[in-house]
């Protein structure tokens, strides 16, 4: 994908936070996972943050699995027929961002029944406590009377995904490290237990802004599919007016000269992030061309060139939405190579918990 091969993305993965000479993981080959909730039309902070690593991974040769988290979309109430719509327009997305079901493992969670069964015996290991620190639950709990159970055991069946693959690196955004370190506690402790099973998995974050990139309404939020305001996001299918309204809206500053300085103006610094990636300029070259500029202006710059890079994506999905037996297949085909992998490592799981009689007892009693 030429879109992908930009020299800023280059230097943007050249500093994931992650060392191949890991012993930990040097037992296990490597295995990239990742997941991605269907829960509403992706954005730039997921592309940004996580899916232009996992296309690069992909096409490095790692070996890749990239799961449609459905189960995790259920964790606060939800309209079945927008869910599935939902997982399909993401297949759509995946692919048409680069995604190449030759080469990566893409496949729905929901259908890997080995994620449940190994979540819930990852959850007899995890404490209260634990669950109740992660930033993510008490963000999204904060303002409701009941609570689901799902959301505060979510990061467990994160866990499970991980883990039922032996996956070693999570190329994720930066707000998903708190559920990796979970992971990591949740393996140490079973390999513990219950004798050496899992990898140590590590998270891959870009060093970069883009593994936060933030909201346009707030620049002190990440972007985020759950936010209520829809200026606060660029999503990959929002067309040129949409694309208009949202930058021009963005909120930036008092200051009408276009500088970044990611802490002191984080609004229009984050716009200059954005339009650093789909030009791949770099910043110094795009503040000295909009040396004589205001913002107002600049803003409608970054929109054509936002437009400008998202237009290939959107027509490919158009694409992909219009053959669903194409997208099911490829589902599929993903689901089955996905179980079984899942499946062989869950059969080692039930051994190492006593899961599994013990044959040769039972042929001894037998014979009695
Ligand atoms: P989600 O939308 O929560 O399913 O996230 C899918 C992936 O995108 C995860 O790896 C997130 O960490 C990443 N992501 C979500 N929002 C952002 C953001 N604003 N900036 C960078 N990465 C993000
Ligand atoms: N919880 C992740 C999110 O909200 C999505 C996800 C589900 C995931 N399972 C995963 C990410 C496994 C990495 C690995 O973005």
């Amino acid at each position: 994908m030429t879109i992908l091969k930009g020299r800023l993305l280059q230097e943007c993965l050249s500093k994931l936070y992650y060392s191949s000479k890991n012993t930990e993981s040097n037992r296990y080959p490597k295995k990239i996972f990742s997941g991605i909730q269907p829960t509403g039309a992706i954005h730039l902070g997921n592309y940004l943050g996580a899916i232009s690593q996992w296309v690069k991974l992909q096409d490095q040769g790692e070996d890749v699995m990239i799961s449609i988290a459905d189960l995790h979309s259920m964790t606060l109430p939800h309209d079945p027929r927008q869910l599935s719509r939902n997982i399909q327009e993401i297949a759509a997305t995946l692919l048409s961002c680069g995604i190449n079901p030759e080469k990566t493992i893409l496949f729905q969670q929901s259908k890997v029944p080995v994620h449940t069964q190994l979540s819930w015996c990852l959850g007899c290991i995890c404490t209260m406590p634990r669950l109740a620190h992660l930033p993510q639950y008490k963000e999204k709990s904060k303002d409701l009377k009941d609570i689901p159970l799902g959301l505060f055991v979510y990061p467990v069946l994160q866990a499970a995904d991980i883990l039922a693959y032996k996956g070693t690196h999570v190329p994720v955004g930066e707000d998903q490290i708190q559920q990796i370190q979970l992971t990591q506690d949740l393996a140490r402790m079973f390999n513990k237990r219950f004798g050496e099973t899992f990898p140590i998995p590590h998270a891959l974050v870009t060093g970069t802004e883009f593994a936060k990139l933030r909201s346009l309404r707030d620049p002190a939020k990440k972007m985020s599919k759950s936010d209520t305001d829809s200026k606060s996001r660029i999503c990959l299918t929002d067309n040129i007016t949409d694309i208009q309204r949202n930058i021009k809206k963005a909120v930036t500053d008092f200051t009408s000269e276009v500088t970044y300085e990611p802490d002191k103006r984080p609004g229009i610094s984050n716009l200059i992030n954005i339009h650093s990636f789909v030009a791949n300029k770099s910043v110094d070259e795009i503040c000295r061309e909009a040396k004589n500029i205001n913002t107002g202006e600049y803003k409608l710059i970054v929109s054509n060139a936002l437009a400008e890079f998202l237009k290939p994506i959107q027509d490919k999905i158009t694409h992909y939405l219009s053959d669903t037996v194409l997208l099911a297949d490829v589902l599929e085909q993903g689901r089955e190579k996905a179980n079984d992998i899942a499946t062989k490592n869950w059969n080692e799981v039930q051994c190492k918990l006593g899961l599994n009689m013990d044959v040769k007892l039972a042929n001894r009693i037998k014979n009695i």
